[in-house]
């Protein structure tokens, strides 16, 4: 199969779709970004891409955004949705293109996440058993080191962070690892079919990240456990269904006892080593000053 040449980023202005789209104009390929009305953080997107208007839970919104699309880096930017709508714009995709990579999660990996209740174990079911030529390749990545900004504020507003499970120690992932990873998917040959687990390069607790952010930034900074039901409380405000918020607690809850898993996928697949958090800190040291 050859390269794509023109490939469209869904959820294209969060933390992975601008470096996605960043390696993909590197590699050559002509790329588009489906964009909400009124995107906020389009200046986050690199000069060249071209940008189409698109709600994509609303499938009926996305045809001008996939005419003529031969790839589709595939980010789903909702926890659930009606199951009926991610079919649509699956059988939408797969009419036009004949690669797409699928940013899911670690929790499909391990097992933890049922198709019924989460969206990216629901995502690779439909893809596995709906689609016959797309070549897909689905990207079961760990939380991302961007993750870390929920804690800027705290950071910034006395250097005291609240929150559940310190002792927590992740596999973080740099997300420009994860979309370098998904674009050599994307523009070479080898991908099809991979379940590949996506990580950082080392294994740090929640409370040794925030020591490494306070060392770039020249600051103590302290960790505080709080009681899980206090982070409940403001991610279901904040939108997270309740099932939802209980998993993702839960999840943090086992990784103070037992490590998260990890894999040499980035170095595997880019040929690059993954970055560590530190370097992350590194590059995103004024968001938390
Ligand atoms: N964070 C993690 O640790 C983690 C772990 C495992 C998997 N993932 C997966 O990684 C994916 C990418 O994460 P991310 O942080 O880069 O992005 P994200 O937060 O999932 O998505 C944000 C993007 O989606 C856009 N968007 C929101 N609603 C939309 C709609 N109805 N139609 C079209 N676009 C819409 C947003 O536009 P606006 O800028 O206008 O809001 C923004 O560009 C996630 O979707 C998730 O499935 C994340």
């Amino acid at each position: 199969m050859s390269v794509p040449c023109k490939v469209l980023i869904t959820a294209a202005t969060g933390n992975v779709g601008p470096h996605a789209a960043r390696h993909l104009l590197e590699a050559g390929v002509s790329v588009r970004a489906l964009v909400v009305k009124d995107d906020p953080n389009i200046g986050r997107l690199p000069a060249g891409v071209e940008l189409v208007e698109g709600d994509l839970g609303d499938p009926g919104s996305i045809d001008a955004a996939l005419d003529g699309i031969k790839g589709v880096f595939w980010m789903w930017p909702f926890f659930t949705l009606g199951t009926e709508t991610a079919l649509d714009v699956l059988q939408k995709i797969e009419k036009q293109a004949s690669r797409l990579v699928l940013v899911s999660s670690v929790g499909v990996h391990i097992g933890l996440e049922p198709r019924d209740n989460n969206c990216h174990a629901y995502l690779e079911g439909l893809i596995e058993d709906h689609t016959s030529d797309l070549e897909w390749t689905f990207l079961r990545t760990t939380g991302f080191m961007a993750n870390a900004l929920g804690f800027a504020p705290q950071v910034r507003n006395g250097g005291v962070v609240h929150f559940p499970y310190g002792a927590a120690a992740r596999t973080s992932v740099h997300e420009g690892d994860l979309a370098a990873v998904g674009v050599r998917a994307l523009t070479s040959d080898g991908h099809a079919g991979k379940r590949y687990l996506v990580t950082g390069p080392e294994l740090l607790t929640q409370e040794e990240q925030l020591h490494i952010i306070g060392e770039e930034i020249g600051r103590e900074l302290t960790w505080e456990d709080v009681h899980a039901d206090a982070a409940r409380e403001q991610m279901v405000a904040a939108g997270w269904p309740p099932d939802y918020a209980d998993g993702a607690l839960d999840y943090f809850k086992r990784l103070t006892g037992e490590p998260e898993v990890g894999s040499d996928v980035v170095r595997e697949v880019t040929g690059k080593p993954a970055r560590t958090f530190r370097d992350w800190a590194r590059e995103r040291a004024d968001a938390f000053r």
